[in-house]
Order: C-alpha cells, then sequence, then structure tokens
C-alpha cells in the first residue's frame, strides 16, 4: 500500500469545534441519512457546547475524534454520561470509509466508556445500515428494538451493550485524557491507513 498517512485520535476540545462543524457540514446526504445526532446541519455554537461538555467542568459527554494531517476524518461519541444509559454516535467523512476508522474509533470509545465505568451503551442504527451493524455486533451490541419512524419511514433498530466492569489493560499510546483519567487504548492510537483520495464505497 503507498501514501500510507496516519490516522490519530484525540477527545474533542473547545478549540476543534470548528472544525467538527466542518466535518457534520460536510457529511453527504447519504450518510446524513442514517447519521444526524445534530439534524441535517449543525452550527460553530452547537459544536462548541458538545466541546464545553467534554470539559472536566462538565464533563458529561466523550467525544472522540479522529485526526489525518489536520482534518477530522471521523466522530464517535457518547453522551449522556450522567445518566444509567450511555448514548453512542459514529460517522467517518465519506471520502474514507472502509478503511478501518469507524471500527477503530468505535473501539476507542468503547474503551473510554468502560474506563469511566459505564455500565451501558445504547444507539439506534436504521436496519439497512449493515456496515455500522457489522461495527456495533462486533462491539457485543445487540438489539432490543425496533421502529419505524414516522417522520422519514426508516426502520430504526435500538441496540444495546453491556460494559464489563474491569477495565483493559492499556496497550497502546495514550493520546488524551478522558474525564481526567487516561484513556486505556485497545489499539494504538496512531493508525497507518491509505490516504483520503479514494471515492467513497457507498455512493450518495
Ligand atoms: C458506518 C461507518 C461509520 C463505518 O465507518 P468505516 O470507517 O467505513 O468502517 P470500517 O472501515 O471500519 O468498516 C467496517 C466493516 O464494514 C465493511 N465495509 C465498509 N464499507 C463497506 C461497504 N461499502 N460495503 C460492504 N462492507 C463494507 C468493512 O470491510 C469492515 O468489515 P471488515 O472489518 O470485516 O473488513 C461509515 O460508513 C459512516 O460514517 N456512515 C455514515 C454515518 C452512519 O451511518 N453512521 C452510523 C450511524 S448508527
Amino acid at each position: 500500500m503507498t501514501g500510507c498517512k496516519p490516522v490519530t485520535f484525540a477527545r474533542l476540545h473547545v478549540e476543534d469545534a470548528e472544525r467538527l462543524c466542518g466535518f457534520y457540514n460536510g457529511l453527504s446526504p447519504e450518510a446524513i441519512r442514517t447519521f444526524r445526532p445534530l439534524g441535517t446541519a449543525t452550527s460553530v455554537a452547537v459544536c462548541r457546547e458538545i466541546a464545553r461538555d467534554n470539559t472536566p467542568e462538565h464533563d458529561v459527554r466523550c467525544d472522540i475524534l479522529a485526526w489525518r494531517e489536520g482534518v477530522i476524518v471521523g466522530w464517535c461519541f457518547l453522551w449522556k454520561l450522567d445518566s444509567p444509559e450511555a448514548l453512542f454516535g459514529l460517522a467517518v467523512a465519506d471520502a474514507c470509509r472502509g478503511q478501518g476508522i469507524g471500527s477503530a474509533l468505535a473501539r476507542q470509545v468503547m474503551v473510554a466508556a468502560a474506563g469511566r465505568g459505564v455500565r451501558r451503551v445504547v444507539l439506534t442504527v436504521v436496519k439497512d445500515n449493515l456496515v455500522a451493524r457489522k461495527i456495533y455486533e462486533r462491539l457485543s451490541f445487540t438489539v432490543y428494538g425496533e421502529h419505524i419512524d414516522p417522520g422519514d419511514g426508516l426502520t430504526y433498530l435500538k441496540m444495546a451493550a453491556a460494559i464489563p466492569t474491569a477495565v483493559p489493560s492499556r496497550v497502546g499510546r495514550v493520546s488524551h485524557e478522558c474525564n481526567n483519567q487516561p484513556v486505556p487504548t485497545v489499539t494504538p492510537s496512531t493508525m497507518a491507513l491509505p490516504p483520503c483520495t479514494t471515492p467513497p464505497l457507498e455512493p450518495p
């Protein structure tokens, strides 16, 4: 493989809000069909609020970004950390899909969840989103509900994963802090991956 570019993972900081906004608003309509935690488009102000919730003063969210050459190529989050069930979300830039970034990000966030003592993580996924479901099933998410959204007519699955109480041992380099505790990594926090020059595998 030529031209491998590393991807690094780091928790969202307030100064990243503008770039997170750009990442979200740059997702294709096809991606927004299956991932719209912030609606069809967002603002820098909203992204700043999310980033603030990642600071020690607020600390009710854990958002992890995947970066390649200073550009956000993926975002995975755990929200509602102050509730019994943390809410999980995941997206990868259209041009960077199929390179293992989504799987790696999801693993990072689930390890962060274990490190924080989260017991249960829930998510909603469009039933026909087989790529996302594959990632979730590998992480031991199981389906506990199904419904059709009257707004968009899509069938959604509710999935949940129980998090083991034991914190996995740290294998890779710690790239950032989560809730003032080092985030243990099951994979190195820097990955060598191909550049984002390939077209999306799933056309919009
Ligand atoms: C779902 C999503 C995050 C996956 O990210 P990704 O970086 O492309 O995922 P990965 O590269 O880690 O691939 C995961 C698995 O799916 C497979 N896969 C990826 N794209 C595929 C495609 N177009 N067709 C078939 N399989 C595919 C990969 O081969 C991999 O399986 P493997 O490890 O057995 O080889 C990404 O497609 C995305 O952002 N989609 C739009 C937003 C979205 O739907 N988010 C989920 C909301 S619940």
